[in-house]
């Protein structure tokens, strides 16, 4: 999926986490843009000797880690030592993750890991969460999780699809909404809400998650640890 940002600073991003990797890692393979440059660092590292086992977080991940050669396992048979994500806004060393609606499995991935580590371009970084929620719930659950939604004070939108009549439908099957709550002052609080919400699979807030986060410049990488 095309978002926006520099690729330039996203190959950055992603290739400064991928070089943490080391041999006989197990490796969480994210969703988006900028992790997909991880995992193309991942694969030529695979080429010149690297042992290691990808765990991928979406049809796309696992996609695009097939054709950088990594081999793959799952969470039955591993656990992430590491896992490498991007995300749609951190502030404070939390994020809005769900732009390609993969959050779900990721958030399963990522929270499994040891150490997450995330790959953004510079557009991603704010002082306050303010980004839309992405929010994947069941397809049976669309009015009463919307309406709970907007008695939490958010404004839902259900995510049409771009190239199908209708709307996105996630790899798991359900829908996603994206949620508006103009500022996030208490990003904990809110997660804490929306997990509670029945019909909820998954919400986009990853809080306290990150290890790390690899900041992709025009001219090099900052490494913001939480
Ligand atoms: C996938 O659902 C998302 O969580 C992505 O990780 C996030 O949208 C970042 O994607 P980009 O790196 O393409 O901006």
């Amino acid at each position: 999926m095309k978002r926006g940002g520099s690729d330039e600073a996203k190959r950055r991003a992603g290739e400064s986490a991928a070089e943490q990797v080391e041999d006989g890692m197990i490796v969480g393979l994210g969703t988006g843009s900028t992790a997909a440059h991880a995992i193309d660092k991942l694969g030529q590292q695979v080429d010149a000797g690297l042992d290691i086992q990808g765990i991928p977080t979406s049809f796309q991940a696992r996609a695009n880690a097939r054709e950088a050669g990594i081999p793959l396992t799952t969470l039955d048979e591993a656990t992430p030592d590491i896992a490498i994500d991007g995300a749609d806004q951190f502030a404070d060393g939390n994020l809005i993750k769900g732009g390609g609606a993969a959050h779900a499995r990721e958030k399963i991935v990522d929270s499994a890991a040891d150490r997450l580590l995330v790959v953004v371009d510079p557009t991603k970084e704010a002082e306050t969460l303010e980004h839309p929620v992405p929010i994947e719930l069941l397809p049976a659950a669309r009015q009463p999780v919307t309406d709970a939604l907007e008695a939490a004070g958010g404004e839902p939108t259900l995510r049409a699809a771009a190239h199908k009549d209708g709307p996105v439908v996630t790899d798991n099957g359900n829908l996603v909404v994206d949620c508006d709550f103009g500022t996030i002052d208490v990003p904990a609080e809110l997660a804490t809400t929306l997990s509670q919400i029945p019909g909820v699979v998954e919400h986009g807030l990853f809080v306290g998650l990150a290890a790390e986060i690899h900041v992709g410049t025009a001219n090099g990488v900052r490494v913001v640890t939480p």
